[in-house]
């Protein structure tokens, strides 16, 4: 039979990391007691004062489409965050209320990439954003990032890269999979650098608020001409409610509302609901407790790799992974993973992942589990490298 596939389809990569998971699951089913350091979610529940403003209102049974962009009381409640988290005043008519940070790529690509138009990113980044812009006809081009710059594009980089064809860049900053945050001197550089282009900012702020030592700030506090991605999954604990937020610049507000009325008419109005609980002082207080406790699990897992041997040249700051090089042990990550995981029952997710820039020689691991776990976890790993 001819191929019906559409040709866009070659272009977008798979995760390897299935492959990983797909094992786990079978040695799972064998009994083995598996620790799970490949995930990008967190392991804490929902906050329940989140859970139960979303039960109060399925039980009113009020549950219909909202508007497009989303539930002006939570449109408001984003903004008034920003007011008070990062002192910037947003118009509340740019927040759009998304299917996670995953639906606000969609639309912010959707409403500024032209077909053959280029992104600029850092390599390793997290690889669903470059299918994003694949999936409207766009290219991505992967700029080599290492620790000199915080694994992250700099206003140098963008200016030396950009092409008749570039349209965009993209700041991921904690960035997945290093947790590194871009200095904020250098994400104003780099906004202004992309803004004298002419082009479109895109910065993924996902992990705001899984921060350790220092604060993030966003890209709204240096221009108005960003696009902002952001979510309620990570550090609002709501990874399967399926809800984030995009904030786009003035110019694009009329545009994005007709796209997200087509695209997907509405975000999950149960998860929008949830979602005003996510602010609530109470909530903050829990998700600040959380915070403290992935700041040691982080700590623990950063020494423990580097008194193994792995290097990391620059300690994370946010998120909750470590991007460590293995290249004492091996030049294969890949096959080092799947070895660790096949003779010790730890998953990890190797560099191929995130891209290509020295991808062989790095894995990450996720501190998405608790300490016990992890320590039983290093244990396994100190084990396994003294029998290579
Ligand atoms: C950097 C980054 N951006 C975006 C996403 C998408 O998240 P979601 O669609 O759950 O909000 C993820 C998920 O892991 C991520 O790591």
């Amino acid at each position: 039979m001819k191929n019906r596939l559409a040709k866009r389809n070659s272009k977008v990569s798979s995760f390897y990391v299935m492959e990983l998971l797909r094992l786990a699951k079978q040695l799972e089913a064998q009994g083995v007691d598996v620790i799970h350091m490949e995930i990008g979610e967190p392991d804490f529940p929902t906050p329940s004062t989140i859970i139960n403003a979303g039960i109060k209102h399925l039980q009113s049974g009020e549950v219909k489409y909202t508007p497009a962009a989303g539930l002006p009381e939570l449109q408001n409640k984003i903004s008034s965050f920003y007011l008070k988290r990062y002192g910037v005043s947003i118009d509340q008519r740019r927040i759009f209320v998304t299917p996670g940070a995953s639906g606000a790529f969609l639309l912010a690509f959707a409403v500024s990439l032209n077909p053959n138009e280029e992104v600029l990113m850092a390599d390793p980044c997290y690889p669903c954003n470059s299918n994003f812009a694949t999936l409207f006809g766009g290219n991505t081009k992967s700029i080599p990032v290492d620790a000199s710059t915080h694994y992250q594009l700099t206003a140098e980089q963008i200016k030396k890269h950009w092409s008749s064809t570039a349209k965009g860049a993209l700041i991921a900053s904690p960035s997945n999979p290093t947790g590194t945050l871009i200095p904020p001197e250098e994400l104003k550089k780099a906004i202004n650098a992309v803004n004298d282009l002419e082009g479109c900012f895109y910065s993924d702020e996902i992990y705001h608020g899984l921060v350790y030592d220092q604060t993030a700030q966003t890209a709204l506090m240096y221009s108005d001409n960003v696009f902002i991605i952001n979510s309620f999954s990570k550090y609002f604990g709501m990874t399967g409610w399926r809800i984030g937020w995009l904030i786009v610049p003035n110019d694009f507000i009329e545009a994005t509302e007709k796209l997200a009325q087509n695209i997907y008419i509405a975000t999950s109005t149960q998860a929008q609901y949830a979602a005003l609980a996510a602010f609530d002082e109470d909530t903050l207080s829990e998700l600040e407790d959380r915070r403290l406790q992935f700041a040691a699990r982080r700590d623990f897992l950063y020494e423990n790799l580097l008194r193994l041997g792995f290097e990391i040249p620059i300690k994370p700051d946010g998120a909750f992974y470590i991007y460590a090089n293995c290249k004492k042990f091996t030049d294969d990550s890949h096959q080092f993973a799947l070895d660790f995981l096949a003779k010790e029952g730890v998953a990890i997710t190797p560099g191929i992942d995130f891209g290509k820039y020295e991808a062989h020689h790095m894995l990450r691991f996720s501190y998405t589990t608790s300490l016990d776990k992890m320590t039983v976890a290093m244990k396994r790993l100190e084990r396994f490298i003294q029998q290579r």
